[in-house]
C-alpha cells in the first residue's frame, strides 16, 4: 500500500509517519516537497500533479493552515489552504478512488450550551479559522471520495511548542498566572490522534462503509486552567522546581483575542468508538505521558 502524507512535520504530521510506517509505504512530504513532488498547499495544480504522479491508495492531511488569530487578517491564504486545497485532494482521491484522510476542529462549532457536540450537530464557527475548517471538510464531502474526517481539539505533542510547555515556562518565571476557564475541552495528544488514524485506515479499507466524520478526541473534559493546574501539578510531582504560587482562573472575555473561541469545546466520541471498536484513554492519561517525556 503507499500512502501519501503531507504536513509530516506539524503535531500530528509527525506523529503519523511513526503510526502509518507498519501499514504501507509512506510519502511524507512538507511544503517544500521533495524529489520532484510538491507539498505544499497552497500549490493546487502541484498536488494534483503529486497525486497523479504517485497514484497512492491513501493521502493523509494533516498540513494545514493553525494560527487561529493571524487568520482573521489573512483570511485567502487560510481558505486556500483550509478549503480549497483539501478540496483540490479530494478531487484527486476521487478520480484514483484513494482514500483520503483530513483533521478538523471543534471551532466548526459556536460553543453554545454545555452539551457534547455530536457529528450531526449543526455548525455556527465564530472565526475565520473555524469557517475556513467547515469549508474544507465541505468540499471533501461534496466531492464525493472516500473519506474520514477527524475533528479533534486542544491538540499537544512532544515534539515542538505547546499549551503544557508555555505553562511550564511561565510557572518557572512568574508567581502568579492567570488562565482562561471558562473554555471546556479535552486536551488530545497527537499520537493518539495518529494511532487512531492508522487503526481507521484499516478498518475503512476493509470495510468502506466506515468512512465519514468523526469525533476524536482523549476521554473527559477541563477548562484552560485545569488543563494548567495539571500540567504544574504533575511537574512538581516529577520534581521540577517552579516559582509560581497561584494559578488565578479568568473569564475569555478578560483575555481579549483576535478570534472568538468557542467556550463549549466538548466533541461526543461515541461515533468513533462505536464504529471501530477503540477505547479514548482519559486526557490526563496523555498530558502525564508527555510530560514525562519532555521533563526527562
Ligand atoms: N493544534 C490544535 O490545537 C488543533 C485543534 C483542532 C484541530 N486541529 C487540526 O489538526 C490538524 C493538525 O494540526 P497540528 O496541531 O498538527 O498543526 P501544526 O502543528 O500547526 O502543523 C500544521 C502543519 O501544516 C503545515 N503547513 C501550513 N501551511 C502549509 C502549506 N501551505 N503547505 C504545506 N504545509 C503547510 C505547517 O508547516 P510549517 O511549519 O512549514 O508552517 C505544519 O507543519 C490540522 O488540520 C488542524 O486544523 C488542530
Amino acid at each position: 500500500m503507499k500512502i501519501l502524507l503531507l504536513g509530516k512535520n506539524g503535531q500530528v504530521g509527525w506523529e503519523l509517519q511513526r503510526a502509518l510506517a507498519p501499514l504501507g509505504t509512506v510519502v511524507a512530504l512538507d511544503r517544500g516537497g521533495a524529489d520532484g513532488l510538491c507539498g505544499d498547499l497552497e500549490d493546487l495544480d502541484g498536488l494534483d500533479r503529486t497525486v497523479r504522479k504517485l497514484v497512492p491508495d491513501v493521502i493523509v492531511n494533516a498540513a494545514a493552515y493553525t494560527a487561529v488569530d493571524k487568520a482573521e487578517t489573512d483570511a485567502n491564504r487560510a481558505h486556500r489552504i483550509n478549503a480549497e486545497a483539501p478540496g483540490a485532494l479530494a478531487t484527486a482521491a476521487s478520480a484514483l478512488g484513494a482514500l483520503l484522510v483530513h483533521y478538523s476542529t471543534d471551532y466548526v462549532f459556536d460553543g453554545g450550551g454545555d452539551r457534547a457536540w455530536r457529528e450531526d450537530s449543526p455548525t455556527g464557527p465564530l472565526s475565520v479559522y473555524g469557517r475556513t475548517k467547515l469549508a474544507g471538510e465541505e468540499a471533501i464531502r461534496a466531492s464525493g471520495c472516500r473519506h474520514l474526517i477527524f475533528r479533534t481539539s486542544w491538540v499537544y505533542g512532544a515534539r515542538g511548542g505547546n499549551f503544557a510547555r508555555t505553562m511550564l515556562r511561565l510557572a518557572s518565571e512568574r508567581d502568579r498566572l492567570t488562565v482562561i476557564a471558562d473554555q471546556i475541552g479535552a486536551p488530545t495528544g497527537a499520537d493518539l490522534i495518529a494511532d487512531v488514524s492508522a487503526h481507521a485506515i484499516r478498518a475503512c479499507l476493509a470495510t468502506p462503509e466506515r468512512c465519514g466524520t468523526y469525533h476524536l478526541v482523549a476521554s473527559g473534559e477541563t477548562s484552560w486552567h485545569g488543563y494548567a493546574g495539571f500540567v504544574i501539578e504533575t511537574a512538581r510531582e516529577l520534581g521540577v522546581a517552579l516559582k509560581v504560587e497561584e494559578v488565578a482562573a479568568i473569564a475569555s472575555r478578560d483575555y481579549p483575542s483576535a478570534a472568538v473561541r468557542p467556550l463549549n469545546s466538548r466533541l461526543d466520541t461515541a461515533r468513533l468508538r462505536d464504529t471501530f471498536g477503540l477505547h479514548l484513554p482519559d486526557w490526563r492519561d496523555g498530558v502525564a505521558r508527555m510530560l514525562r517525556e519532555v521533563l526527562s
